[in-house]
């Protein structure tokens, strides 16, 4: 089902502490989402217990890892597996995110891999895609996102490729306040769900959510996900602020 999904990316921020009460300031809002919406809160590894605790009580609110290993289990010093994540009954992960892919050599080879292991353990991975500058600069970002899902996700068959949600994500856009247009947004997104469709065909390319992350603030999310191609953002900075979020959330479409 499509669902509009305002998934918040916390990534290295916040002490235990600040965590909960960020969580319990957006809960304590009452916010009613239908099955169609969700909230995501993507949260540093050791807060996901304690998260999901809070996210349990209110309805269409879930817990997300932003990443895990790209190997099932064993001699892997630090890492997390996605069996793990799975036990403690965490139903979404990030994979691919920019910041994964930039720093730590996350190739999209490497990303087929997580793509897989999340299916095998029953998790709804946030698949993350985007362009640096250069390739916008160079006009070559559609070829470039194409590439992108075509060696990371276009090996799943067309059930498999159901449990996915994409986050198309311009780097040049995230966490620098610049956001791409209107127009740039329904532009890729659009572009997203043809390549989708070429591929799996139309019904499913129109069941699959297309998010926009980069930037999405409360001044801005509104008129961002009012574009037809996307399904809510994946939001990092504003995300830490309970007030902005609150907003985001508010601003998913209700269909
Ligand atoms: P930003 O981050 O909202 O701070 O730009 C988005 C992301 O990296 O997911």
């Amino acid at each position: 089902m499509r669902k509009q999904i305002a998934a918040a990316n916390w990534k290295m921020n916040l002490t235990l502490a600040e965590g909960t009460a960020l969580m319990n300031e957006i809960v304590s809002n009452d916010i009613t989402l239908n099955d169609k919406q969700a909230a995501v809160f993507a949260v540093p590894f050791p807060y996901l217990i304690n998260n999901k605790s809070i996210t349990d009580k209110a309805v269409n609110f879930f817990t997300a890892a932003q990443n895990c290993a790209a190997e099932k289990a064993g001699a892997y010093t630090g890492e997390v597996s996605m069996s793990m994540l799975e036990s403690i009954g965490i139903e979404y992960v990030i994979i691919g995110h920019s910041e994964r892919r930039d720093y730590y050599a996350e190739t999209n080879k490497v990303l087929a891999k997580k793509v897989n292991l999340a299916l095998e353990n029953n998790l709804k991975a946030i698949f993350c895609c985007g362009e640096p500058l250069s390739i916008r600069d160079a006009a070559e970002q559609n070829s470039y996102i194409e590439t992108q899902l075509k060696e990371s996700l276009f090996h799943l068959s067309e059930t498999q490729i159901k449990n996915f949600i994409i986050a198309y994500e311009p780097i040049w856009a995230i966490g620098t306040g610049l956001t791409a247009s209107s127009q740039q947004v329904q532009d890729m997104h659009a572009h997203i769900r043809k390549v989708v469709a070429n591929k799996y065909g139309q019904a499913i390319a129109d069941s699959i959510s297309i998010l926009y992350g980069g930037s999405v603030k409360a001044a801005n999310a509104a008129e961002i996900f009012s574009l037809p191609d996307v399904d809510g953002g994946l939001v990092g900075g504003a995300s830490l602020v309970a007030k902005e979020f609150v907003a985001i959330i508010k601003s998913l479409k209700n269909s």
